[in-house]
């Protein structure tokens, strides 16, 4: 069994990339559950029911989302009511939304789990603790679970991957926008990247306009960010499981940019 996982979806870009992409990669890899990162799919910030919608029609199972998801006001006007939206569990009790969601294949259920850092980030709950209670509550009901922890810090993510290490099938990284090498499987059997990587423009700086970062970089004034056009990347992760013990059995990392072609073939 395989899940594919596409990170951090920014903008119109990326939507097209996960457009013009999704059925070819499904075709090559067969995946049984498809997720994707959506908090940056709309202009760059929070996501809309539309795409919520779009998403699940081009064949996602679970949509995740992460420090943006609040960034679209509409979000509060359907988020109860999207049963395949995820959004970071650890914000506060009595905050919209969910932080888990299962998903069938085949009468096999994965439980989606979305957690957020707190290392550059805002002091929302213990994303550790919330693990625990989670894991918990899903192991009543299956032992694969997927869990996308989106934080800034490396540390942070590599200590998630350390603490749910067999008692997951996976925890991905995302946020941060840059894909890392450093995919594994961890020694108890949950398959492990710090950041998948984003899936939008490519020659902008982590999805916006190169000029505008550089404008701040260069002046530290107020500028504001912009999607940037132009060519476009898709970043992913291929999961192979044991659908028996929920442990992982592979992870793959899938780049489609002009430098780097080669998935496609
Ligand atoms: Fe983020």
């Amino acid at each position: 069994m395989r899940i594919l996982f596409i990170g951090d979806v920014v903008g119109s870009n990326g939507r097209e990339m996960v457009k013009t992409h999704l059925s070819t990669l499904k075709k090559k890899y067969n995946p049984s559950i498809t997720i994707i990162n959506g908090e940056n799919s709309a202009h760059g910030k929070g996501i809309t029911q539309t795409i919520y919608r779009q998403f699940l029609e081009l064949g996602a199972q679970a949509i995740t989302l992460g420090n943006h998801a609040w960034d679209k006001r509409e979000i509060f006007e359907f988020i109860d009511e999207a049963k395949y939206l995820i959004r970071p569990a650890n914000y506060p009790e009595g905050t919209p939304g969910k932080g888990i969601a299962y998903v069938t294949f085949n009468d096999v259920e994965v439980a989606v789990i979305n957690l957020q850092g707190r290392t550059f980030l805002p002091a929302i709950d213990c994303p550790f603790r919330k693990a625990d209670e989670l894991i918990e509550e899903a192991k009543k009901r299956t032992k694969i679970i997927f869990v996308d922890f989106h934080a800034e810090t490396t540390s942070e993510k590599i200590a998630m991957g350390w603490y749910l290490d067999g008692r997951v099938t996976a925890v991905v990284g995302t946020h941060t926008h840059v894909q890392t090498a450093d995919e594994r499987i961890l020694p108890e059997g949950t398959a492990f990247i710090t950041d998948v990587g984003m899936t939008g423009p490519y020659d902008g700086i982590l999805g916006v306009t190169k000029e505008a970062v550089l404008t701040r970089f260069l002046t530290n004034l107020p500028v504001r960010f912009e999607v940037d056009e132009g060519r476009g990347q898709l970043s992913g992760v291929i999961i192979e499981l044991d659908k028996t013990s929920g442990h992982a059995k592979s992870i793959k990392r899938i780049q489609i940019n002009d430098d780097h072609q080669e998935i496609l073939m």
